[in-house]
């Protein structure tokens, strides 16, 4: 039997979810929820789900869920999770976890004394061409290393298709930079300190549209993350993520155009790497949309034989801490330490 599940928030990025979810294998979503009517009919009569409601509540008391998945935005995230949780339903929630990392704290706890599965929708380490990445580094030829520059530069308009994002006090580093974070973490491990500088070059917005952190990472290796909504660039590459990594013996690249190079003393290998072209999916966005896939396959296999999902509410906290050490670091100028 498929897993049952129920969508909140019905918006832009959710219909990348509702795709996904139709290819995933051993799950359904079975109802859909938005307190936007006219968005709500449009998922509901776009992909098959008849069982529509505009309240969550509603939604959890009326229909038999193995799963939510949260596709609101961030203020919304404590209140609909807790809920799911008083009610014993698990949860997968979309990134940012929450506005802050007290309120992803106290979502964690919740699902920890209900003993519930809780997963946060980070994809960027799902992608295949990060996951190749990770393969690479794990096949030993570069060593353990010693020094990463992650970076995602754009000039693409993000503002057009996420209005919310002009109105954010804290923009990049939240919005983007969480994921970059994230991967700095699955790539080279957990962080010791670090420290940022942000800057906004777009009129009319609110928040910080470029970042860039240097990260020293447990066990001494080297970390620079930079991302910018503010690049403007020929060719654009968005929305690739480009990565070059050195160790002791050799080097990764993660090139435009998922061009994957690896030196070592063995020789230079160079393979393409990109996604599966799904084919709901479209360039530019594809590489994104599979990783959706690839994320909400994970969450469905881990739910079926209860393994602990990646990443866990729980592990998201340590990436959450590290976009508020970014703040405090942009703000005063001074090195944060992170906790243990
Ligand atoms: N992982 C990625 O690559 C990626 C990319 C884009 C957006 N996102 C994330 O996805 C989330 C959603 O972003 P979006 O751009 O789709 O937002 P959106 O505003 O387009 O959609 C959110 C929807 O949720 C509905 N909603 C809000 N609160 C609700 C509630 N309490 N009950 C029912 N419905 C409610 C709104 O009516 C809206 O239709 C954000 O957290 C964003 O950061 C992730």
């Amino acid at each position: 039997m498929a897993l049952r599940g129920g969508l909140i928030g019905c918006g832009f990025f959710a219909q990348n979810h509702l795709h996904a979810w139709g290819d995933v294998d051993g799950a359904d979503i079975v109802a859909v929820c938005d307190r936007d009517d006219s968005r709500l009919k449009e998922a509901g009569d776009r992909f098959g789900i008849s069982e529509r409601f505009n309240d969550a509540e509603a939604m959890l008391a009326q229909t038999d869920l193995d799963f939510v998945d949260i596709a609101t935005t961030m203020e919304t995230h404590r209140a609909l999770a807790e809920l799911c949780a008083r009610l014993g339903v698990p949860v997968i929630c979309q990134k940012p976890f929450a506005p802050t990392i007290d309120e992803a704290r106290a979502i964690v706890s919740t699902f920890a004394e209900a003993r519930l599965p809780l997963m946060v929708h980070e994809n960027f380490r799902w992608q295949t061409p990060m996951l190749a990445v990770r393969a690479a580094l794990d096949s030993g030829r570069i060593g353990d290393p010693f020094f990463a520059r992650i970076s995602w530069r754009t000039g693409f308009d993000v503002f057009a298709n996420q209005p919310y994002l002009a109105e954010v006090e804290r923009l990049i580093i939240l919005d983007l930079g969480i994921h970059l974070l994230d991967v700095s973490r699955f790539l080279l491990g957990e962080v010791e300190s670090l420290v940022a500088q942000v800057s906004r070059t777009r009129q009319g917005i609110r928040g910080e549209d470029s970042a860039t952190m240097l990260l020293k990472h447990v066990g001494g290796a080297t970390s620079v993350v930079d991302c910018s909504y503010a690049a403007r660039r020929d060719p654009d590459y968005f929305p690739e993520t480009l990565i070059e990594i050195d160790g002791p013996t050799g080097s990764i690249r993660l090139d435009p155009a998922f061009k994957l190079t690896v030196h070592w003393p063995g020789g230079t290998e160079t393979t393409e790497v990109g996604p599966r072209l799904l084919d709901w999916a479209s360039p530019p966005w594809h590489m994104v949309q599979e990783s959706v896939f690839n994320t909400q396959q994970h969450w469905a296999d881990c739910l079926r034989n209860s393994e602990a999902p990646s990443p866990s509410g729980a592990d998201n906290l340590r990436t959450m801490a590290l976009v508020e050490a970014a703040y405090d670091s942009a703000r005063t100028g001074d090195v944060v330490r992170l906790a243990d």
